[in-house]
């Protein structure tokens, strides 16, 4: 039995612990964002959050997470209430197959959370790990520059006095 958190609940599973997260997320516990793609760690589309830091849920076991906390696209917002990422991409209208759009979105996330600052060229090289067959890349791209100037704006209006 492990114990974490995912999308802030505590979570006791039962899976064995060299079980990968994302079988757990997508068959145990019915979190279906993130991807099966490869199942090697080579194309993004499994990627989640834990600890702050994007990680490849297909390569990552479970005996790994005791403790942590894990975040899933589940834990940025939902359909009737899309999050700031979500909602950017919505609005740039980013996903084509949408296949790989999850895990875009969470290593935008932790990106943006950990340089709100993240110039261009940083975005695009923290996504050479995700493959898009679709070739939606520019999309993509203006979606996490939409996603990252709403969040500066949000912050400055917070600044700035009344
Ligand atoms: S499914 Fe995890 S990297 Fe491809
Ligand atoms: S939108 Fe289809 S794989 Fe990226």
């Amino acid at each position: 039995m492990s114990n974490l958190t995912i999308n802030e609940k505590t979570i006791s599973v039962s899976a064995s612990p060299d079980t990968p997260l994302l079988y757990v997320l997508r068959d145990e516990l019915g979190l279906n964002a993130a991807k099966y793609g490869c199942g090697l760690g080579q194309c993004g589309a499994c990627t989640v959050i834990v600890d702050g830091a994007a990680v490849l849920s297909c390569v990552t076991p479970l005996g790994l997470l005791e403790g942590r906390r894990v975040t899933t696209l589940e834990g940025l917002g939902s359909a009737d209430a899309p999050g700031p990422m979500q909602r950017a991409f919505i609005a740039e209208q980013a996903a084509q197959c949408g296949f790989c759009i999850p895990g875009v979105m969470m290593r935008a996330q932790a990106l943006l959370d950990r340089n709100p600052n993240a110039t261009d060229a940083a975005i695009r090289a923290e996504l050479q790990p995700h493959l898009c067959r679709c070739g939606t890349h520019m999309r993509i791209l203006r979606a996490i520059r939409r996603a990252s100037d709403e969040r500066k704006a949000k912050a400055a209006d917070a600044r700035s006095p009344q």
